[in-house]
C-alpha cells in the first residue's frame, strides 16, 4: 500500500468536482513512503529525464540536476530546501493536496512553495486529475532555483492576494497568467521552441504532443491576450503561449493589474483555439526546431 493523503470532501464548483484538502502544512512523512512510491518516483523521473533533453528548456534540466533530485528515491524536501535556501530563499512546505486560493498565494507571497506530500498510484502513472508530489517536485521545484523566475512566482503570490480583493473576474484573468505561464508556458531558446511549464514537464504526452504536433497554437506572449484567453484542464492545451525569456515575463507582468483587469472587465473571452491575425504564430521550421510565421 502506498501513502496516502487525508482528503476531506469533494466541492462541485465551475471547474467540475474538485478534492479539497486540510490547508495545514505537514512534515513530509519520509519514512511512510512504500518501494511502491519509490518505484513510481523512479519509473516518471526516468521516463521525462529520457524525453525531455532537446524539448525541456536548459535551464529547467540543469536547475534539475543542480539541486540533487534523482530517480533513486523520492527527494526529502529537507534536502531540496538546503539547495533552495542558497539559490533564491524559496522554501518548500508540504501539503494534502490543491489549496484554497488565498491561501496559496500568501505561501508564495512569502516565497513557499506547497508540495502535495504523497505520489500517485502505479494505476495512475500515466494520468492524474489533480496534483501530487511528481508534479509538484519534478515539476515546479527547479525553475525555483532561477533568480528571475523565483522573484516572478513571489510577484504572482502578491498579485494574486491582491486579485483576490478585487474580485471573482480579476482572479479569473490572474488564473489564466498562472495556467498559460508557469503550468504551460513554452520559451523560445537558441536552438528552437522548449518547455518551462510544469504541467507540461510533468506529461509525457503533452510533452511531445506541445512540440512535436501540428495541432495546437504556439502564440507569442500577450498579457492581455493570455488574461482573455479560457483553457481546458481534461485534454492537452489547445493554445500555448511563448515567452522570449524570464526577463521578459517578469517586466510584462510588473505594471500595477488593477486598471487592467477593469478595461478588460468588458471584453468578452476568447475559446482556448483561437487564433487571430494579430497573434504571433509559431510554426514548426523546415529544419530543426520552430521558426516565427513568415521565416520559414
Ligand atoms: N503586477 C501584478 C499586479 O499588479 C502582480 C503580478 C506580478 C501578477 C507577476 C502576476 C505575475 O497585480
Ligand atoms: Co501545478
Amino acid at each position: 500500500m502506498s501513502a496516502q493523503p487525508r482528503r476531506v470532501e469533494n466541492l462541485q464548483t465551475d471547474k467540475g468536482k474538485v478534492p479539497v484538502y486540510a490547508t495545514g502544512i505537514v512534515d513530509q512523512p519520509w519514512d511512510d513512503y512504500s518501494a511502491d512510491d519509490h518505484a513510481t518516483w523512479a519509473t516518471l523521473y526516468a521516463r521525462q529525464r529520457e524525453i525531455l533533453p532537446g524539448r525541456a528548456c536548459d535551464e529547467f534540466l540543469r536547475a534539475q540536476d543542480a539541486m540533487g533530485m534523482t530517480p533513486d528515491r523520492i527527494p526529502k524536501f529537507a534536502d531540496i530546501n538546503a539547495a533552495l535556501r542558497a539559490a533564491t530563499g524559496w522554501t518548500l512546505v508540504g501539503v494534502e493536496g490543491l489549496l484554497p486560493e488565498l491561501d496559496f498565494f500568501d505561501h508564495l507571497a512569502n516565497r513557499r512553495f506547497p508540495v502535495t506530500w504523497w505520489i500517485r498510484r502505479p494505476d495512475q502513472i500515466d494520468y492524474i486529475e489533480e496534483p501530487d508530489l511528481f508534479h509538484d517536485l519534478f515539476g515546479h521545484v527547479p525553475l525555483l532555483m532561477n533568480p528571475v523566475f523565483a522573484d516572478y512566482m513571489e510577484a504572482y503570490g502578491l498579485g494574486g492576494v491582491k486579485a483576490h480583493g478585487i474580485g471573482p473576474h480579476a482572479l479569473q484573468m490572474l488564473t489564466r497568467l498562472y495556467w498559460y505561464t508557469v503550468e504551460f508556458g513554452l520559451i523560445r531558446q537558441a536552438d528552437g521552441l522548449r518547455i518551462y511549464g510544469s504541467g507540461i514537464v510533468s506529461s509525457k504526452g503533452e510533452s511531445i504532443h506541445c512540440l512535436d504536433s501540428s495541432a495546437p497554437n504556439r502564440i507569442g506572449f500577450d498579457l492581455e491576450r493570455i488574461m482573455r484567453t479560457r483553457y481546458r484542464i481534461d485534454t492537452y492545451q489547445k493554445t500555448y503561449f511563448v515567452i522570449d525569456s524570464f526577463e521578459q515575463l517578469m517586466e510584462a507582468t510588473r505594471p500595477d493589474f488593477t486598471p487592467i483587469y477593469a478595461r478588460l472587465d468588458a471584453l468578452p473571452d476568447f475559446p482556448a483555439g483561437t487564433v487571430r491575425d494579430e497573434d504571433t504564430v509559431y510554426q514548426r521550421g523546415s529544419g530543426e526546431g520552430w521558426a516565427q510565421d513568415g521565416d520559414v
